[in-house]
């Protein structure tokens, strides 16, 4: 047998266990229960580089990147989120009308290769980029998309492990099983995690992603939370947003070629833990941590087809990707919260009755994206402290616009010097003063009372002078606000 029919041997032979053992994409712990998959772990039947044939190599996949924010420089911004084990950028693609500007929008990720022998996600995701580019001004939407969201892509999130053809990275470390992990306690730290997954965790503390994907080969299914089981076994384990998530992995098995058709898994998606449970995974953590709702897609069968193929999958996915992204801005509560006495924008909680999960509006815009499944009826309650709750029923056909306008908490403090001094400033010390004068039962000579009133007197007069600075105001007309 010559070489070549040698690697052949081994891809026909990789193609064979990854139609028996399908559950291999995202891996599960290789105990006796399958035992067919560490057949697959790396050294066994590992594919030969030529496997590789018409990807991309990483060199290759850098330049595509590069070659993109210049050529689509006006609506993208080119950035690294860190490095791999063995040095490489972890290079994202922003494609947005205002890339790098933050603005009252939700954002959504991509990220491919995050297991470096499954690369098809890496092609697709440049072919994404591409395809916005040469389309937002005449497909409609395409341009919905980089208006309305600001979309971040990371086409691989493994290098090394790609440069290797294995699954995991050049530490030879799972990086779907290297995130904290709800079932391990009070483990949210970077300590002692892999570079490629701390650059993870750093992004999701710079960017509030409202929801993101994964791409994963291996099989043909849109996979959501939760991912793991407290049971450690096999069983349907819902998490708060449930809905949500059979909503979004339907948006995207509904819009592919053929996933929808799935015999194996019905309507083509399948909660995590119903399929095999798994710790440490990258999604989970996203919507427990940042309350992303992220979804691990397993976008093919086979985890190399050859390379020739590439186009046609790209067009299976196509509408999938485009209409996965578009939900985030399509779908679902969002708005902007202020507060009543100075139009200050307020980075409050946005509940949803009867959804154990709470989002936040984001520090600065307080613009928040609550993703919900469409026609149905919710309560939205908005949450400050220091301020009043306010909660408002909507009936949600697909998308509503809904602002919030809470009220302090402190009314009777804030009235009495609203009415000392017509500005809305407040102080500790102006606080001090007011709460002496609010006891009556003080006894105190008719001398402290008049320096007192004197003192405050100059107070006031000196704040009023200098009236706190950005008072800004609501500006949009928005069709509903609470
Ligand atoms: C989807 O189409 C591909 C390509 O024709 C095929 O290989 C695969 O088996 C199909 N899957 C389903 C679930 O129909
Ligand atoms: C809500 O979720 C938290 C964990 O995020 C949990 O501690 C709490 O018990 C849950 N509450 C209910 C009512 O399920
Ligand atoms: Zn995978």
């Amino acid at each position: 047998m010559s070489w070549i029919r040698l690697s052949e041997f081994a891809i026909i032979l990789l193609n064979v266990f990854s139609i028996i053992y399908p559950a291999i994409a995202r891996g599960g712990e290789y105990t006796s229960q399958f035992p067919g998959r560490h057949l697959l772990d790396d050294g066994d039947s590992k594919p030969s580089a030529d496997v590789a044939k018409g990807y991309m190599s990483n060199a290759e996949l850098e330049n595509a990147i590069m070659a993109f924010g210049e050529r689509c420089s006006n609506i993208s911004r080119i950035y690294s989120i860190g490095r791999s084990v063995g040095g490489l950028p972890l290079w994202v693609m922003e494609i947005s009308d205002n890339p790098g500007r933050e603005e009252p929008e939700p954002a959504f990720k991509f990220i491919g290769n995050v297991h470096g022998d499954e690369p098809v996600g890496r092609e697709l995701l440049i072919l994404l980029a591409n395809w916005l580019c040469d389309n937002y001004v005449k497909d409609p939407l395409a341009k919905f998309i980089v208006e309305n969201v600001h979309l971040h892509i990371l086409p691989s999130m493994n290098p090394d492990g790609f440069a290797l053809r294995k699954r995991g990275n050049a530490k030879n470390v799972d990086l779907n099983r290297d995130f904290p992990d709800q079932f391990f306690s009070n483990n949210n730290v970077e300590d002692g995690r892999q570079p490629e997954t701390k650059a993870i965790m750093r992004w999701l503390r710079r960017i509030q992603f409202t929801a993101s994907a994964s791409l994963h080969g291996g099989a043909l299914v849109a996979n959501y939370p939760w991912d793991g089981t407290q049971s450690k076994r096999r069983d349907y384990y819902a998490c708060p947003d449930d809905e949500t998530f059979r909503y979004l992995a339907g948006v995207y098995s509904h819009s592919h070629y053929n996933m929808s058709l799935s015999k194996e898994f019905p309507e083509g998606i399948t909660n995590g833990a119903a399929w095999y449970p798994i710790y440490g995974g990258m999604q989970d953590w996203n919507y427990i941590h940042a309350g992303c709702l992220e979804l691990t897609l397993e976008i093919s069968d086979n985890k190399w087809p050859n390379a020739s193929e590439l186009p046609t999958i790209w067009e299976y996915n196509r509408m999938s990707m485009l209409n996965l992204v578009a939900t985030v801005a399509k779908n679902g509560v969002h708005g902007r919260i202020f507060s009543s006495d100075n139009g200050k924008p307020l980075p409050a909680s946005i509940m949803v009755e009867g959804i154990n999960q709470t989002m936040k509006a984001r520090v600065g815009l307080a613009d928040y994206h609550r993703l919900l499944a469409p026609k149905m009826k919710y309560e939205v309650k908005a949450s400050m402290p220091g301020y009043k709750s306010k909660s408002t029923a909507v009936m949600l056909e697909n998308v509503t616009t809904l602002d919030f306008i809470l009220d302090p908490e402190a009314g009777r403090v804030s009235k009495v010097l609203e009415t000392a001094c017509d500005c809305t400033g407040t102080t500790k010390s102006n606080l001090e003063v007011v709460d002496i004068l609010a006891h009556p039962q003080l006894e105190v000579s008719l001398l402290v009372v008049v320096t007192l009133a004197f003192l405050l007197l100059l107070l006031t007069r000196k704040f009023c002078l200098n009236p706190p600075k950005q008072r800004q105001l609501p500006v949009s007309k928005r069709p509903i606000i609470v």
